[in-house]
Order: structure tokens, then C-alpha cells, then sequence
């Protein structure tokens, strides 16, 4: 792969991994904060999705520093708190941005690079799930 290509690689991959880290603080806070609130199959589903997003996150890195860059530690802003709806809407929001981001990063190593792209394409799948679920539990698809 060529350099200038190998570095927008790394670098969609490392905005990947931001947006994980940002997803399991996301998740983990709603899963606090609703804590107590009507539905607790909704909140265990909260933790759950935590856990994939750690999964995302560790096997982003592990591919980061295998092509020679260094995995970013810092996460996006993450949304806080409000009824348990706004919370699934935020985090199904946060999912429907993720999908079209993953989608747009397969492209980058279409070509030459299958592994990621593989990799790419698992985490995607996990966020389909994820937005699926969420527009399950509202009923109805939001932009
Ligand atoms: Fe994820
Ligand atoms: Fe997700």
C-alpha cells in the first residue's frame, strides 16, 4: 500500500477507534444513568452494547499498530443522560453515524487490504445489530 494511502488508512481507523471509545462511555453512562428507570431489558441491552464496543475498539487498535500506527486514546464527546428514550435515540443515532463511517472506511482498503476490510465488515455487521435493535425498541426509523 502506498504511504499517503496507508496514512488515511490509519487515520480512519484511528477516527474508528475514537468513536468506539466514545460509544462504550456512552453506553456505560446510559446504563447508569437509567438505572431505576422502567425497562430493565433496555438498560441490560445498554451494557451489552458496551461490550461489543470495547471488542470494536480493542481490535482496532490490534490492526492500528500492526500497520505501524499508534491507537488514539481519546474518545468523541458522547451525549448524557435525558429520558430513556433520548437515550435510545441518541445512541441509535450514534449507530446509523458509525454504520455509514464504517461503510465509507471499507471502501479506503477495498483493493489492497482484505484483512481490514474484513475486520471492517464484521464491526459493521455488530452495528447494523445494534441500530436494528434500538429501532426496534422505538418502533420506528429516525434520521
Ligand atoms: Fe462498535
Ligand atoms: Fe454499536
Amino acid at each position: 500500500m502506498a504511504k499517503k494511502a496507508k496514512k488515511e488508512l490509519l487515520d480512519a481507523l484511528n477516527l474508528d477507534r475514537a468513536y468506539e471509545l466514545g460509544a462504550i462511555l456512552q453506553y456505560m453512562g446510559h446504563h447508569y444513568e437509567a438505572a431505576g428507570k422502567e425497562s430493565p431489558a433496555i438498560i441490560e441491552q445498554f451494557k451489552k452494547s458496551a461490550v461489543d464496543e470495547m471488542k470494536h475498539a480493542e481490535s482496532l487498535a490490534e490492526r492500528i499498530v500492526y500497520l505501524g500506527g499508534v491507537p488514539v486514546q481519546k474518545a468523541v464527546p458522547v451525549k448524557r443522560g435525558g429520558s430513556l428514550l433520548d437515550m435510545v435515540k441518541d445512541d441509535l443515532k450514534a449507530e446509523n453515524d458509525a454504520i455509514a463511517r464504517y461503510r465509507k472506511h471499507i471502501k479506503l482498503c477495498e483493493k489492497d487490504d482484505t484483512t481490514t476490510r474484513m475486520l471492517l465488515e464484521k464491526i459493521l455487521a455488530v452495528e447494523e445489530d445494534h441500530a436494528d435493535n434500538w429501532e426496534t425498541v422505538l418502533g420506528r426509523k429516525i434520521d
